[in-house]
């Protein structure tokens, strides 16, 4: 199996360069962003709880991703592989997805880490916001909010990989296209053959 973490800031590019990569390697998208939006779509209580603190730009509670995590790596085990958008996004997520891991003897293969400027994630957020009906993108206190969250809580999770030695950084401005290719080189050299 090859596990992909694709690691960054909100708006560096995670979800636009997942889909282009899911198609290339064939690998099983698990985003906790989107999974928690179905949720708040279907108008669950886990949905109704976790948009609450969507809303306010913080990260919901640690039990609650890992547990849609677990059983969603259940429910595809004859996956080739997961690439993880927006997991794991705190030190006990990263802990808890190795554990989950190794119970069926695998392993994150590597962490490729988006790098983009602050004032580009903001801007790039606020022309979302225009169009694309997500609560946490119309302003900008919520943008900044969702930016401090990731400096105190989840930047720790690159450093938990880089003890392994499995991050590497990808230059995370540019074309869509180039930045893609900046990834297909990082993982070609890293498939199994
Ligand atoms: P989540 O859905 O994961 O959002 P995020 O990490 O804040 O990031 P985004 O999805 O906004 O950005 P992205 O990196 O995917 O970039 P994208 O490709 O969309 O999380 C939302 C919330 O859910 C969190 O705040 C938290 O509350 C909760 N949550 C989720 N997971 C959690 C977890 N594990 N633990 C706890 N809480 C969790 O691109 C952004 C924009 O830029 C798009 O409009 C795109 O078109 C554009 N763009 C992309 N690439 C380029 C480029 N190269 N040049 C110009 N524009 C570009
Ligand atoms: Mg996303």
């Amino acid at each position: 199996m090859f596990n992909l973490i694709l690691f960054g800031p909100p708006g560096s590019g995670k979800g636009t360069q997942s889909e282009k990569l899911i198609e290339r390697y064939g690998l099983k998208h698990l985003s906790t962003g989107d999974l928690l939006r179905s949720e708040i779509a279907r108008h669950t209580a886990l949905g109704q709880e976790a948009k609450n603190v969507m809303d306010k730009g913080q990260l919901v509670p640690d039990e609650v991703v890992i547990g849609m995590i677990s059983s969603a790596l259940d429910q595809n085990p004859q996956a080739m592989g997961f690439l993880f958008d927006g997991f794991p996004r705190t030190s006990a997520q990263a802990e808890a997805l190795d554990k989950l891991l190794d119970l069926k003897k695998s392993s994150i293969s590597v962490m490729l880490a988006l790098e983009v400027s602050e004032e580009e994630l903001v801007k790039r957020l606020l022309k979302r916001g225009e169009t694309s009906g997500r609560s946490d993108d119309t302003n900008e206190q919520v943008i900044r909010a969702r930016i401090i969250e990731y400096h105190n809580k989840t930047a720790a999770v690159a450093d938990y990989y880089r003890q392994f030695d499995k991050v590497k950084m990808v230059k995370g401005e540019g074309s869509v296209n180039e930045i893609f290719q900046g990834l297909c080189q990082e993982i070609d050299s890293r498939l199994p053959r």
